[in-house]
């Protein structure tokens, strides 16, 4: 019989090609660790040019001269999520320091954009992005919320991350924007996440009939809708109306309560005002009275309507104080968004931590508003694209509540 010879110094049968694919992976490791390296030298290189471009860097006087000390770049990683790096602060310096030049630091990186993530101590991570989420639009999914507390969708912020909103949380809504800006189709999105949830109600005026109105035939909410500019009483009567109910839940409020829980009994009543210094204008020009009627209706929504689970979603132009009921009434809004507008008019309703941005604002494109709410300061948005007024019109027919009677009415 013939023996095979023991070949244990090689390690047996298929030794080789084992030996082989070992050696291919280690070349492997090693090209792929050369490159990070190369890459990590450059952006380590760009990151020193572009601070010191923005003037992010301090100069020191040394014996060999002047030299120039930007915040120190760490090590690079490159995750499937994204590249990022992470950085020393300046002695003296702040996470905000980096985010005032973010999209000139960015540019200068080859990036679109950046965000920045405190870590431990004195040291940051810079996390880069290569598309810009403000740039491109896109559509809303096609959920609806079923309760009042559950978040919707306000839009996708510079760093791509989702930014919603809890209706039941405290506070009322205000969108300002020019013409064409991108205050209605926000509002069509808000209204289609949330026309069939069992706990809110869709009520409110809107003189131009097309965010309420004919679309809502056949729904719980229509009977709460007053449109058209044709009969101004009608606006200032269902306001009225409104605050008659408030007023008998407020009168009804459980012992040891103080405020209202939206339940599919005592729903959440949303009141959307669209275009509301249109409707004043209106009614000053037939009435004053019938104009201080419309004022003080809202005027009592906004500052008694928290406790009573109503909340108000006022939309115009500008926000300024005499177009919308006075400078208390817009200090009753906890959620503010600006869609394109002139720089006075964002630092008007944002503040002066928002004029650094007045300009660039001024001229965004539709459905990109500036943001200022409890827990986001600052924030840019692009609002989710609901795909114009028929898409909305099939989602309101076919996902909004209909009436069944268990309601309560006042
Ligand atoms: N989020 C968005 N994404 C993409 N395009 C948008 C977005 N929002 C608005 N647009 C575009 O801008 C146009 C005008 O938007 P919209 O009707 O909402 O403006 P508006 O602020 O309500 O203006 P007006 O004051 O005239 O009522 C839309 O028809 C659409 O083409
Ligand atoms: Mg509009």
């Amino acid at each position: 019989m013939r023996r095979h010879p023991v070949r244990w110094h090689t390690g047996g049968p298929g030794a080789a090609q084992r030996l082989l694919g070992r050696l291919r992976a280690r070349l492997e490791e090693q090209r792929r660790a050369e490159a990070h390296r190369l890459l990590e030298a450059d952006l380590r290189g760009l990151w020193r040019e572009a601070c010191t471009g923005v003037g992010l860097c301090q100069h020191i006087d040394v014996a060999a001269g002047l030299t120039v000390r930007t915040p120190r770049f760490g090590a690079l990683r490159l995750a499937p999520t994204g590249t990022s790096f992470t950085v020393e602060l300046l002695p003296g310096g702040e996470p905000t320091d980096i985010e005032a030049h973010a999209a000139r630091l960015a540019h200068s990186l080859g990036f679109a954009g950046l965000r920045i993530q405190p870590l431990a101590g004195r040291w940051v991570r810079v996390v880069l992005f290569e598309i810009d989420p403000l740039a491109s639009t896109y559509r809303l999914p096609r959920t609806v919320t079923g309760r009042a507390d559950d978040a919707v969708l306000l839009g996708r912020a510079e760093d791509g991350a989702l930014i919603e909103h809890a209706l039941a949380s405290p506070g009322h809504l205000a969108v300002q924007g020019q013409n064409g800006s991108g205050k209605t189709q926000l509002s069509y999105g808000l209204l289609a996440q949330l026309c069939a949830a069992g706990d809110v109600l869709i009520t409110g005026s809107d003189i131009t009939g097309l965010l309420l109105g004919r679309v809502w035939n056949g729904t719980a909410h229509r009977d709460w809708q007053v449109t058209g500019s044709r009969d101004l009483a009608a606006h200032a009567e269902h306001l009225d109306r409104l605050v008659t109910w408030m007023d008998q839940r407020l009168d009804a409020m459980p012992p040891r309560q103080d405020s209202v829980t939206p339940t599919v009994q005592t729903p959440l009543v949303l009141v959307v005002l669209e275009e509301f210094p249109g409707l004043l204008r209106a009614a000053q020009a037939k009435d004053k009275k019938l104009a201080e009627r419309i004022t003080s209706a809202v005027l009592r929504l906004l500052s008694e309507g928290r406790k009573a689970a109503f909340r108000v979603l006022m939309l115009a132009q500008r926000f300024e104080a005499n177009a919308v009921g006075g400078g208390y009434a817009r200090d009753q809004f906890a959620v503010r968004l600006s869609f394109r507008v002139p720089a006075d008019s964002l630092a008007m309703l944002h503040g002066d931590d928002a004029r650094p941005l007045g300009p660039e604002h001024a001229n965004a494109a539709p459905g990109i508003a500036y943001l200022s709410a409890p827990g986001h300061d600052c924030t840019r948005l692009r609002a989710p694209y609901v795909g114009g007024y028929g898409h909305f019109c099939d989602r309101i027919s076919q996902l909004a509540r209909r009436a069944d009677g268990t309601e309560e009415t006042p």
